[in-house]
């Protein structure tokens, strides 16, 4: 039998010496392929017996997989000095650019997405992604809002060529996610939204909201409050007090703005809220029949709550950030002050 120390040895010059892929490869079939001397040599162990047998096949294993790891490094190896010189010879990279440029920042909005998934995961709700461009149908018509009628012109937005739009508000994917659960629906999606804005330091033209639905038997105003008030509570990191006043969408009914006590003057009166003590954070209200109806729900037997939440706004007003066109500036100086907590 072959002596396996001078077959090694054999090995590692050949392996030294390959400076290409290639070359590499060649080596490897050399000794692992089919017909490779590692192959031959455990192919050689059947006109062996006993102890002899085995003695041999366990040598010529370790062998086996010193190769196999040899290979490996080499590869690693070539593979890292054709990077370095495809990286030097390329103009357009600077290999004498410091590496450790930091660790990135996580964008507030971001993080204030993250945290109310937690939460809203907590309580049993399920997260849910849409699109960003949405049929017409989606983002009116199947939320009760008919062509011509004047609550589109609130939501202006993009239309494409083909007809569809960039949806507008988060309520364009209820019909989607209300088909998808029925009756049994407990699910929130953020999503980015577009309108026509004229843009100052509280309209943005891409600004990002946080819808929430739960359909049930039963479902009531009661369960909406509760719900928005454990999650203000827990974002605010405090007992948040909350007021409903009348407020008109179409796809709610009743609907409702929902306003907190400022959590800055606790209800006093002070700049952030203007005076009042409160400030308007949230519309929702009781699902519209017409929409449960829309995505084939029973509205005789179901009903539920929606709302939607604007993301970019609880992100201003928990991290006090007065410009809302920051948020979209790549500015790193503004948005790398968020670390991840
Ligand atoms: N989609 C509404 C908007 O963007 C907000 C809303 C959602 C209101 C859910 C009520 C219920 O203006």
């Amino acid at each position: 039998m072959l002596n396996i120390e001078e077959l090694s040895r054999r090995f590692r010059e050949e392996l030294a010496a390959a400076q290409e892929t290639e070359e590499l490869e060649k080596v490897r079939i050399a000794y692992l392929g089919k017909k490779g001397s590692v192959t031959e040599l455990l192919k050689g162990l059947k006109n062996l017996n006993g102890d002899e047998k085995r003695e041999a096949g366990q040598r010529i294993n370790t062998f086996k997989q010193e190769v196999q790891a040899f290979i490996q490094k080499r590869s690693a190896e070539l593979e890292a000095a054709r990077q370095e010189a495809r990286l030097k010879n390329d103009p357009r990279y600077d290999i004498s650019m410091p590496v450790d440029l930091g660790q990135g920042t996580l964008h507030p909005i971001t993080l204030v997405q993250r945290e109310l998934e937690e939460i809203f995961k907590s309580m049993g709700f399920t997260i849910e992604d849409y699109k960003e461009i949405v049929t017409e149908y989606e983002c009116f018509e199947a939320v009760n809002i008919p062509k011509y009628h004047p609550a589109r012109d609130m939501q202006d937005t993009y239309y494409l060529e083909n007809g569809q739009v960039l949806k507008t508000h988060t309520s364009a994917a209820q019909n989607a996610i209300l088909r998808k659960y029925g009756a049994n629906t407990r699910a929130i999606f953020p999503g980015r939204c577009f309108r026509n804005e004229a843009l100052d330091a509280s309209h943005e033209n891409t600004f990002f909201q946080m819808e929430g639905i739960m359909v049930g038997e039963d479902i009531s105003i009661s369960n909406l409050i509760y719900f928005m008030k454990t999650m203000l509570s827990e974002v605010f990191g405090k007992p948040i007090t909350v007021r409903l006043r009348p407020g008109f969408f179409p796809f709610v009914e009743p609907g409702f703005e929902l306003d907190i006590q400022c959590h800055v003057c606790g209800g006093t009166g002070c700049p952030t809220c203007k005076q009042s003590g409160w400030i308007e954070l949230c519309p929702c209200g009781m699902i519209h029949p017409n929409v449960l109806e829309m995505a084939g729900i029973d509205s005789e037997k179901y009903s539920g709550f929606a709302f939607g939440l604007g993301l970019t706004r609880l992100a201003m007003m928990k991290y006090g950030i007065k410009d809302i066109r920051m948020l979209n500036s790549g500015s790193l100086k503004a948005l790398e002050q968020f670390k991840v907590r």
